[in-house]
């Protein structure tokens, strides 16, 4: 059997960004979260958070890019036009909840002023709670829709590789194309 696969770069890229993405999600939840903003730890768990996620913006922008640029393998079908319309459209939906992730992520950071405090030594204290900015709003709920996307993913991987034994991980990893 031939095997079609992603471009080197986009693989690399791919499993590189899935673990960013992956522990960006945890630790935002069940770490950061957790610390009060007067606690003196916090300041040290936002900046690794913070530059996580611009790195993950950045990677995510240049991976879409590469992906029209690069030669793809035939789309993977599973012989059922319904499900494969849902496997295209989570690809997209996941392109598009990072973006989001990341720009609410953005916009929180600027209207709490955290570049200066957390990165400029001002020593100014974070503001007491970040639930006052809309975008901490919008930062929390599409971190549960993420995760839900990624799930739906993460198991539909898992399905086609060890259910429906298509080899299908093998198109997402090195290899001769
Ligand atoms: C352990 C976890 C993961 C596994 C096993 C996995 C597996 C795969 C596989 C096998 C493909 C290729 C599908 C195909 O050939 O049609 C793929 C594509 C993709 N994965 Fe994952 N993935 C994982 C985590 C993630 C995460 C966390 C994200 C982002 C939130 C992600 C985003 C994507 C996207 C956007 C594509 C579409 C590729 C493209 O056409 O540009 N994956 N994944
Ligand atoms: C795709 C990238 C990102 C992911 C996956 C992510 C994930 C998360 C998660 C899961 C939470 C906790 C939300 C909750 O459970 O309500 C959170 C909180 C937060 N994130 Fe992100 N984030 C990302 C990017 C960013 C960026 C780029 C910034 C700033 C530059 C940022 C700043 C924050 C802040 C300030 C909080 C609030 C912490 C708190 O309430 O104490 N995030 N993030």
């Amino acid at each position: 059997m031939k095997t079609y696969r992603y471009h080197p770069l986009l693989v690399g890229l791919h499993w590189l960004l899935a673990f960013l993405i992956l522990f960006s999600l945890a630790m935002g939840a069940f770490s950061l979260k957790e610390i009060a903003n007067s606690s003196p730890d916090k300041v040290f768990y936002l900046r690794g958070h913070m530059i996580a996620g611009v790195l993950i913006l950045v990677l995510t922008l240049l991976r879409f890019a590469v992906r029209f640029a690069a030669a793809r393998p035939p789309s993977a079908t599973t012989g059922k036009r319904f499900l494969d319309m849902i496997a295209v459209s989570t690809h997209y939906g996941l392109y598009l909840l990072v973006v989001l992730m990341a720009g609410t992520g953005v916009a929180l950071a600027l209207q709490a002023g955290l570049p200066d405090i957390v990165f400029g030594g001002s020593g100014a204290p974070l503001p007491e709670s970040f639930s006052i900015f809309g975008p901490r709003l919008a930062h929390g709920v599409l971190a549960k829709l993420l995760m839900a996307l990624a799930a739906l993913h993460i198991l539909a991987a898992l399905y086609h590789q060890f259910g429906k034994r298509d080899r299908l991980l093998s198109r997402m990893w090195f290899g001769r194309r």
